[in-house]
């Protein structure tokens, strides 16, 4: 209230000082106007009279001068005339001023003093007067004068007028500031802030939700954006403090941000966490004249966002958005995720011909089919290679920027387009913990002899003191291959790789999700979302819906899944017109022409299949050939009866567990692919093989007939094992194993 008035008075003070002084001008002009109108008619007059006074003065004819003299009384305010001679006695005067004049007389005789016929204001009876003179000369050479006598009380009259006029005014427009000031106030303030002070009020004691607060309007935006992400911030804080209170209670330990935070401090003593990757978590682009941030598809980002999120530090990748480097500062870093900085991401930009050589080709179509077992050929073009090493060195050189300044950095490499980096960073800096993750299967050795180059790319990754695969199975095709390709020492035993008295140790790490993530997500949605009106916004209806997220890949098995709808459809006819697919596919690596031929072929398939079942508000799949965000991928997920994950040949495939992730209700059925890595740890999913169609049109029949309690029991058996072991836990067990290695001459031993 205090501030309410301090405006209003303020803002009185302001109008009364202008008011004011606009009114004293008027005032001061007004009167000025007036006595100039005065003086100028009696000037006429005087001028008019003083003819007849001088021939009837001169004739002596004092008669017909008093009958002038009557004639100008009583007019316009005009009292009267009166004639004096050079003494300053009075001739003559008109009868109605005569007593006025008798009573006045000093007054007049003063003002006539000085000879000058100077106008002027005095006051006479209770009257303001204006005097009047004019010097007539007699025929006789005589010097009379002729004072004319004006009541001019009314100009004081008119001028008092005036401020009245103007107080009123100021005193109505007090009071309209004063209302108008309170209800703005009122409306704009006091109401939101105390909406917003009870919705804190709620917050804390724990009743609000983490959404937005009630306050709406440019000027609180910022303020409301604040308070939101506080809000979010201090519910995730407190529902980790009940899940540790919970877990204690409960014996169990969960691994939450927090904890890997505190971990990470504790166990890397304080030294930043420094992560490699090909592929960058946020890249900016282009919308117009805007500039967008997109998360990029793909596993790596999902898995590797929430520890950056959790640990800080840095994370050197691509910069590969075309306004990446519009946004960052003048060493390509920026402070990411943009909402709430918690890493630094530092951006390497790449040319367009390395980028073709290293990340297309030597990368995509060569190390990515030679993995994949997926019957599409690798090709290797030494042009490729050398831009692959060449980048390779690149981001060495950058990295060994970054870590300049700390002892013993950690530093934790992405996947198969780095195989050489380790090698290039340990001959610098010895001193380096570098650990490396293979997020794609790691194939037998004699497919991996395909390579012209495996003993480079073999020497180069046993630069890394850890490597870590996404199975067992994959790690034993490493330790072959090496086995096979160089000359080492393979200890079975430990699992580890010697070379020059370097020693390597191989684990896997099936990598995970963070588990919270999806539910964050959910809830970030303005509702649960409603099948039917999902549906009505692709303008179709359906009762079943079963749903793909994949990057556009051929690894992924998309044509057999359509193949397999195709199928489903065909074997149990009464789901046509009641069982809709729903592809969400973002596009992937569209310059390497294998790619291309796969998304026209996939167009052409969606397109048959969806002909051959051609209904009226139905369709049998829908392709939304798109760049999806987490909210997006979220509320298919969780309208989804079944999630088919059907790759060729997968390391992890992290879809299938976002999609458990997502399942907070316990219903949903998953149908996994025996070659994805995921198969190994989500066992009560539909394990299929992506190449046996019959298998997977039944599999998707049974999960839409399965009964209810089935669906439940599966579903929280998997998602209770990925809450377990999630994102969290995985970065912990891989930083811990890369700790534990001693450090010895530079030489690393196990311990
Ligand atoms: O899963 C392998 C992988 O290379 C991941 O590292 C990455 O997230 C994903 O494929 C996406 O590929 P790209 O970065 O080429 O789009």
């Amino acid at each position: 209230m205090r501030i309410t008035l301090r405006l209003i008075v303020s803002l009185i003070v302001v109008v009364v000082f202008v008011a004011i002084v606009s009114a004293w001008f008027n005032v001061r002009q007004e009167k000025i106007k007036l006595y100039e109108e005065v003086t100028s008619r009696s000037a006429l007059l005087a001028d008019s009279f003083q003819e007849s006074v001088r021939n009837n003065l001169t004739a002596k004819n004092y008669s017909g001068v008093q009958r002038l003299a009557d004639k100008f009384q009583s007019q316009k305010q005009l009292e009267g005339v009166a004639i004096y001679d050079p003494a300053g006695t009075r001739i003559i005067s008109s009868s109605a001023l005569t007593p006025l004049l008798a009573v006045h007389k000093e007054t007049v005789e003063a003002s006539l003093k000085d000879g000058q016929d100077k106008a002027g204001t005095y006051a006479m009876a209770n009257k303001k007067m204006f005097l009047y003179p004019l010097s007539v000369t007699l025929d006789g050479g005589e010097i009379v004068r002729i004072v004319l006598f004006t009541n001019v009380s009314y100009i004081d009259y008119d001028l008092f007028k005036i401020w009245k006029r103007t107080l009123l005014r100021l005193l109505a427009q007090m009071i309209l500031i004063s209302i108008v000031t309170l209800v703005v106030v009122r409306w704009t303030f006091v109401d939101p802030i105390t909406q917003m002070a009870e919705w804190m009020k709620n917050l804390r004691i724990g009743d609000a939700h983490g959404h937005a607060p009630p306050i709406k309007g440019d000027i609180f935006a910022p303020l409301a954006k604040e308070a939101t992400t506080l809000a979010t911030n201090l519910q995730a804080a407190r529902r980790s403090a009940q899940n540790e209170a919970r877990l204690r209670q409960e014996g169990e330990s969960l691994w939450t941000p927090e904890r890997l935070k505190e971990h990470i401090k504790i166990k890397m003593e304080g030294r930043p966490l420094f992560v490699v990757s090909n592929r960058e978590p946020y890249m900016h682009i282009k919308e117009g004249k805007d500039i967008r941030t997109i998360v990029p598809a793909g596993g790596l980002v999902t898995a590797l966002d929430p520890i950056m999120r959790a640990a800080g530090g840095t994370w050197v990748a691509h910069g590969s958005g075309e306004a990446d480097f519009e946004v960052t500062d003048a060493k390509n870093r920026i402070q990411v995720p943009p909402d709430e900085p918690a890493y630094s991401l530092r951006r390497v930009p790449l040319s367009k011909e390395q980028e073709d050589g290293y990340y297309y080709g030597f990368s995509n179509e060569g190390i990515w089919p030679l993995c994949h077992i997926a019957h599409v050929r690798p090709i290797f073009r030494k042009e490729d290679w050398q831009y692959y090493y060449d980048v390779n060195k690149k981001f060495a050189e950058t990295v060994l920027e970054e870590i300049a300044d700390v002892k013993e950095p950690c530093v934790l490499i992405q996947d198969y387009h780095f195989t050489l980096l380790p090698g290039m960073i340990k001959a610098v800096r010895p001193d380096t913990r570098v650990a490396v993750f293979w997020h794609i299967p790691w194939p037998n050795p004699e497919t991996f002899g395909i390579c012209p180059w495996q003993k480079e790319l073999v020497m180069g990754l046993l630069g890394a003191d850890l490597i870590g695969f996404q199975t067992q199975f994959y790690c034993n095709n490493f330790l072959d291959t090496v086995d096979r390709t160089i000359e080492s020492r393979i200890d079975w035993e430990h699992f580890s790789a010697q070379k020059e008295g370097h020693v390597t140790m191989v684990k896997p790490f099936p990598i995970s999700v963070d588990f919270q993530r999806p539910d964050k997500e959910a809830k970030a949605l303005a509702e649960k979302p409603e099948l039917k009106s999902v549906l009505k916004e692709m303008g179709l209806k359906a009762e079943y819906v079963g749903v793909g997220v994949d990057r556009i890949d051929y690894t992924k098995g998309m044509l057999e899944r359509v193949k397999a709808v195709e199928r489903f459809l065909e074997k149990y006819p009464e789901y046509v017109n009641k069982f809709t697919f729903i592809q969400l596919g973002a596009p992937s690596r569209t310059h390497i022409p294998q790619y291309h031929r796969f998304l026209a072929e996939l167009h052409a398939e969606v397109d048959r299949v969806n002909w051959k079942f051609k209904a009226k508000d139905w369709k049998a799949i829908v392709f939304l050939e798109k760049h999806h965000d987490h909210k997006e991928i979220t509320k298919f997920y969780k309208i989804a009866d079944t999630c088919l994950v059907t790759s060729l040949h997968d390391g992890m495939n992290l879809v299938a567990k976002e999609f458990v992730a997502a399942r907070d209700d316990n219903s949903g059925v998953l149908i996994l692919s025996r070659f994805a890595g995921a198969s190994r740890e989500l066992k009560d999913a539909l394990i299929v093989n992506p190449y046996d169609i019959e298998q997977m049109a039944d599999a998707i029949y049974y999960s839409l007939t399965m009964p209810k309690v089935e669906i439940e029991e599966r579903m929280t058996r998997m998602r209770h094992d990925l809450h377990e072991n999630n994102i969290y836990k995985w970065a912990a067990n891989l930083t811990d194993e890369l700790m534990k290695l001693r450090m010895d001459d530079f030489k690393l031993t196990s311990v």
